[in-house]
C-alpha cells in the first residue's frame, strides 16, 4: 500500500515535537501556541526540513523505493503492553523490552518504547496532527522507537537526529455495523 508507506516515512525522519524535548510544553489550540506557531516556537525541531507536523500535497508525493516493509517483532505477544497512563495530554501505552521495529528504510533495528495516541473532539479540537490534502484525520496512533544501540537510553537517542523514529497512522472513523463476536 505506496500510500501508508508515504505517511510511515514522513513520520519517520521526522521527530514529533513533544518528544523533541521537554522543556516545550505541549501545545495545539492556544492562540500563541499551535501546530501553526510550532516552526516559529521551536525551529530547531519544527521548521523547515524538519517540519513536524506537515500537510502531504499528495499531487507532489513521489515513492521512495528505499522504503522497505517494516517488521515487527513482539507486536503479536499478547503481554507485550507494560502499563496504560493518562498522561493528562494524551493515553500512552508502554511496551515491554525486546518489542522492536527494523525495515522502511531505518539504518538499524529500532526499539518500540511506547505508543499514544491525538484525537480531536469533533469541532474546533482538530485530531491528527499531520493531514493529507488539508484533511485532518479524527485520531492519529504514533507508535514512538529508540534505536537499539543506545539501550534505552533515551537521552542519548534524543541527542542523534535520527535516534527517534514514530511510526504515525491515520486512524479513520467509518460507518459501519456494528459486529458481534
Ligand atoms: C524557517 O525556515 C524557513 C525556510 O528555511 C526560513 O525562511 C525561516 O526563517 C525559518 N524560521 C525560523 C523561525 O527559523
Ligand atoms: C535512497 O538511498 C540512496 C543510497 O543510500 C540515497 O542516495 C538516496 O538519496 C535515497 N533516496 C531517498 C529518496 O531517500
Ligand atoms: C472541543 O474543544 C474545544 C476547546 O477545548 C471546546 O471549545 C469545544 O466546545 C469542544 N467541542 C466539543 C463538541 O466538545
Ligand atoms: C545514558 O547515557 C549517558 C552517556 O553514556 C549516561 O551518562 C547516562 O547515565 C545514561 N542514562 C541512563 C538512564 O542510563
Ligand atoms: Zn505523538
Amino acid at each position: 500500500m505506496e500510500w501508508f508507506k508515504v505517511v510511515a516515512f514522513v513520520v519517520c525522519v521526522l521527530p514529533t515535537a513533544h518528544c523533541a524535548s521537554d522543556a516545550i510544553v505541549w501545545c495545539y489550540h492556544l492562540p500563541s501556541c499551535n501546530d501553526k506557531t510550532w516552526p516559529t516556537i521551536s525551529p530547531q525541531y519544527c521548521n523547515g526540513s524538519r517540519q513536524s507536523p506537515i500537510n502531504i500535497v499528495s499531487a507532489s508525493a513521489t515513492p521512495n523505493n528505499n522504503l522497505t516493509k517494516f517488521t515487527f517483532v513482539k507486536y503479536d505477544d499478547t503481554s507485550a503492553m507494560t502499563s496504560i497512563e493518562n498522561t493528562g495530554d494524551t493515553v500512552k501505552v508502554t511496551f515491554k523490552s525486546g518489542v522492536k521495529i527494523s525495515g522502511g528504510d531505518l539504518s538499524e533495528q529500532y526499539d518500540s518504547l511506547q505508543f499514544h495516541l491525538h484525537w480531536g473532539n469533533g469541532s474546533s479540537v482538530p485530531g491528527s496532527e499531520h493531514t493529507v490534502d488539508g484533511k485532518r484525520y479524527p485520531m492519529e496512533l504514533h507508535i514512538v522507537n529508540s534505536k537499539s544501540s543506545y539501550n534505552g537510553n533515551t537521552s542519548l537517542a534524543v541527542k542523534d537526529s535520527t535516534g527517534l523514529a514514530a511510526l504515525g497512522f491515520f486512524i479513520e472513523v467509518r460507518e459501519a455495523a456494528h459486529e458481534m463476536i
